[in-house]
């Protein structure tokens, strides 16, 4: 099932999330709906907290960006109770976009290189470095789950220049190809 993305402006992306277990209901029939609607509105990363709900869990699919970036083949996971261990003092900067703020893409500096702790759909538990790309994207989701937006991180003036489509975004006179709200 396609689920509405929550946009700019809604309260749930600036919330507090906790983590989940097992007992989690119907953990399974939500992954499969983040990834379907995370394809339908062709994004690479979806996190809970951009459908509301306030829990530790993002979905990435970056394999139609493998022609680009190649260490993201294979690139579809599910993370759960992600912990960020370690950041690479090492960064780079790329454009990104999010699909709860339609209409906006600007520049962003994060790490090159990440490890990052956190439990799959089984809830084994995983320690794993990743880079590049998708280091990237876990960055951009785990932004989410902190309450936090890429435009958080850009300059004072690009944040400026943002501004009116941001509060557009908010009142909702955006509109994305998806469903939302
Ligand atoms: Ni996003």
């Amino acid at each position: 099932m396609i689920l509405p993305i929550y946009l700019y402006g809604n309260p749930v992306l600036r919330r507090a999330t906790e983590e989940i277990d097992a007992d989690y209901p119907q953990l399974r029939q939500l992954v499969d709906d983040m990834f379907e609607t995370l394809t339908h509105a062709d994004g690479c990363g979806l996190a809970a907290p951009q459908i509301g709900k306030s829990i530790r869990l993002f979905v990435v699919d970056g394999t139609e960006l493998t022609d680009d970036y190649p260490e993201c083949k294979d690139f579809k996971k599910v993370f759960i109770n992600p912990q960020l261990i370690e950041q690479s003092d090492d960064t780079c900067t790329y454009s990104e976009g999010c699909l709860s703020l339609p209409g906006i893409s600007e520049n962003v500096v994060r790490a090159k290189k990440i490890r990052l702790y956190y439990q799959d759909l089984d809830f084994n538990e995983h320690e794993e470095d990743f880079d590049g790309f998708c280091a990237r994207i876990i960055l951009h989701e785990y932004d989410h789950l902190e309450g936090n937006v890429f435009t958080d991180r850009i300059s004072p003036i690009r944040r400026q220049f943002v501004k009116g489509k941001l509060q557009g975004i908010a009142k909702g006179r955006v509109g994305a190809k998806y469903k939302t709200r």
